[in-house]
């Protein structure tokens, strides 16, 4: 479970996020839209841990995880799996590597296992041993996701995971985390500016507007 209370972030002088109450349950799914520059990557970099707000506090899993002005549960202990808007795969390793990363405090056999699954699930199976620059912008995107969901987290956050992929593979995409979402009662806060992907998703859909979280109630 992930709870925001009264966050508020201003970055160079201009308000970003402004009094956002926000509680995302186990196993629920929470769509947030929004247009572009409205603070959507903002809002998951917070909840990651990545940034600390100006005003109000996080908790993630019951235990208070940032206060105004400071991280207090670093990233890796949030059990939260990134999809980021850019992928951001670690260039200088492999595919594998990649998701392996993530997995490194399992048994080396069942963490290889993980990430065979991982990688067959976004159907990147065949291209382990390839560095991300011999991939396509579209395949990089699938091991994004399949380094995100390796370790079975508590959270997903996605931020438009699945941009620049073909609709056939994005709606196969879009079953397999929602698939991993009812499996594991993942607490899933994705980021689109999908109609299509955001009525698959289903869940509670939000959208960012100056500055304020809008609730449009559930798909
Ligand atoms: N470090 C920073 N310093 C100052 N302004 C920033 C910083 N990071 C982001 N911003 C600004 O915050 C606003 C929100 O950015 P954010 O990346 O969260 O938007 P977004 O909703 O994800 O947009 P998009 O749909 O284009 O991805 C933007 O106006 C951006 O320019
Ligand atoms: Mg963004």
């Amino acid at each position: 479970m992930i709870e925001c209370i009264g966050l508020g972030l201003s970055l160079g002088g201009r308000t970003i996020l402004s009094n956002l109450k926000l509680t995302v349950s186990d196993g629920e799914r929470i769509v947030v839209m929004g247009r572009s520059g409205a603070g959507k990557t903002t809002l998951l970099r917070l909840l990651a841990g990545l940034i600390a707000p100006s005003e109000g506090s996080i908790r993630v899993g019951g235990e208070l995880a940032t206060v105004a002005g400071k991280v207090r549960m670093e990233p890796s202990r949030r059990d939260i799996g990134f999809v980021f808007q850019a992928g951001a795969l670690w260039p200088h390793m492999t595919v594998a590597q990649n998701v392996l990363y993530g997995l490194a405090n399992l048994p080396r056999a069942e963490a290889r296992r993980r990430m065979t699954e991982a990688l067959d699930a976004c159907k990147m199976g065949g291209l382990a041993l390839r560095l991300p620059q011999q991939l396509s912008g579209g395949e990089q995107r699938r091991v994004a996701l399949a380094r995100a969901i390796a370790p079975h987290p508590r959270h997903l956050l996605m931020d438009e995971p699945l941009t620049s992929l073909d609709s056939d593979l994005r709606s196969e995409l879009l079953q397999l985390v929602c698939e991993i979402v009812r499996s594991y009662a993942t607490t899933l806060v994705y980021v689109t500016h999908d109609e299509s992907e955001a009525h698959v998703i289903g869940g509670r859909r939000m959208r960012l507007e100056n500055g304020y979280l809008v609730i449009e109630g559930s798909a």
